[in-house]
């Protein structure tokens, strides 16, 4: 069955995959997004997915939501861009982030994606290190 695979396919996703409603709050996270951020999916849901970033976006999140909720001028939306990312235990780290605006029948969601980029910048440093 189709849905069965569906739930498969994000259930076992390398990248964290989260959704958020118009205020910002999560309604889904896979095990991925957890993993990375350091929660179990139930502490995540319910909660403000600024809760997953420092200062400042931390304070302005909402504010950007709904920037582009009134204007549909995105930042990252169709470009994505390198963030800040904030785990539990407080440590930051860098990931990629990618967001998706999805129209539904009865409202628009946001799905994000989370690809962590920690060792790719750790590589980095190194190569130019060794320059
Ligand atoms: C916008 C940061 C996670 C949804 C933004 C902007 C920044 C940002 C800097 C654009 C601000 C501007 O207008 O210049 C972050 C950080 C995250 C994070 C640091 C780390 C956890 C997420 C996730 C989602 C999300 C996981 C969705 C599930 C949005 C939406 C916008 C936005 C819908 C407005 C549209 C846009 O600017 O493209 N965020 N974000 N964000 N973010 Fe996040």
């Amino acid at each position: 069955e189709s849905r069965t695979r569906l739930k498969a396919i994000i259930e076992t996703a390398v990248d964290g995959i989260i959704t958020i409603d118009g205020r910002g709050i999560m309604e889904s996270a896979n095990p991925a997004a957890a993993r990375i951020f350091g929660y179990e999916p139930e502490e995540m849901i319910g909660q403000n997915v600024s809760m997953l970033m420092p200062e400042p976006d931390h304070s302005l999140h909402d504010g950007y939501i709904a920037r582009y909720i009134k204007t549909g001028v995105g930042q990252i939306i169709g470009k994505g861009r390198e963030v800040l990312g904030k785990k539990k235990t407080g440590k930051l780290f860098p990931f990629f982030l990618s967001i998706a605006e999805v129209k539904l029948e009865d409202k628009t969601i946001f799905t994000g994606l989370v690809h962590d980029i920690t060792d790719l910048k750790k590589t980095e440093e190194r190569l130019r290190e060794s320059e």
